[in-house]
């Protein structure tokens, strides 16, 4: 498996780390800024004697590199800085995102593409649309991770382990962000057996405003750490076949009422990259909420395809 990471920075660089560790392929780190992701890989190798494990990296500013890849990460943009929406990075990434899109649909058309350069859900929307790639071929993660941050402030509030809790989140990686405590459980039970109504609202609140809260700590830039476990997940579920269900921005062609547009929703994934959509029973407000998301991403694309 040839893995391309696109952007070296911080979401980029530990995520490439992670892959080459994890043994899922050979990975290629690219960064649009010369020396960067060359210099990155020379010191990843540098960790493998340490490791004894020899995983191949390689580093590169030349794009042209990821020619035949078979999974492509896409975290090439800019990061939020203290005060910043997803959204008002939107006009500067899809210009990056642009250019990149159309060097992976010249240069490795084959790939299986993972969107994660923010505001997620409209660049993956943007990408489908410049690349022309199948949904099940191209998709963004964000929801997995914010899953990830409901299921840890769970556990943190009962003092369990992340392990027992089995929390969803679903709908836009960002002011959208749908946590739903109807479809969490803890060993099987809902979570309204464990805490109050209050308290399971205030911990859905944190979720949605757990990105912000670490951007405003960092001082510069946002996470990196969750979001390239997250990415690693992915990865592994594809190279591995493991058709496990992980939520991903996916394309909608009438799931969930929605119609060509993209929104963070479960999708069982395997080797070809997405196998189905998981449709939930939501409950009615909780579905309009997904649908008016949906209908902003489809605006904001629209508006960037002009
Ligand atoms: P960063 O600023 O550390 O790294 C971004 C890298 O992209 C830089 O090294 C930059 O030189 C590179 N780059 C810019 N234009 C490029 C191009 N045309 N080709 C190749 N590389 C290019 O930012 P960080 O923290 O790594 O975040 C990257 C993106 O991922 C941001 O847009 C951020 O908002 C997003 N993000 C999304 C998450 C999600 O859950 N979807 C989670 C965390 C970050
Ligand atoms: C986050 O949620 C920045 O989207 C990124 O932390």
């Amino acid at each position: 498996m040839k893995i391309s990471v696109i952007g070296a920075g911080n979401v980029g660089s530990l995520s490439a780390m992670r892959i080459a560790q994890e043994g899922l392929g050979d990975v290629l780190l690219v960064d649009v800024v010369k020396g960067l992701a060359y210099g990155k890989a020379l010191d990843l190798e540098d960790a493998r004697s340490i490791l004894k494990f020899n995983y191949n990296i390689r580093g590169s500013d030349d794009i042209k590199q990821i020619k035949d890849s078979d999974i492509i990460v896409v975290t090439a943009g800019l990061a939020r800085k203290p005060g910043m929406t997803r959204e008002e990075l939107l006009a500067k990434n899809a210009q990056i995102l642009k250019a990149v899109c159309l060097e992976i649909k010249e240069c490795a058309s084959n790939a299986i593409c993972i969107i994660v350069t923010n505001p997620l859900d409209i660049m993956t929307f943007y990408a489908l649309k410049i690349t022309g790639f199948k949904r099940q071929k191209l998709f963004g993660m964000g929801i997995s991770l914010d899953t990830a941050r409901f299921t840890n402030l769970i556990a943190e509030e009962l003092n369990l382990p992340n392990s027992d809790i089995e929390a969803l989140v679903i709908g836009a990686h960002g002011a959208g962000m749908l946590p739903l405590p109807d479809f969490s459980k803890i060993k099987g039970l809902k979570l309204d057996k464990f805490m109050s109504e209050e308290k399971i609202a205030d911990l859905a609140t944190r979720t949605v405003e757990r990105g912000a809260q670490i951007v405003a700590n960092l001082g510069s830039g946002s996470a990196f750490f969750a979001p390239s476990a997250a990415i690693t997940a992915i990865v592994k579920t594809i190279v591995k076949d493991e058709k496990r269900t992980i939520g991903l921005c996916c394309y909608l062609s009438g799931e969930y009422g929605i119609k060509d547009s993209c929104i963070g929703v479960p999708c069982r994934i395997g080797k070809n990259g997405i196998e189905k959509v998981v449709e939930l029973d939501l409950a009615g407000k909780e579905k309009a909420k997904l649908i008016q998301s949906a209908q902003l991403v489809k605006k904001a694309a629209a508006e960037l395809l002009i």
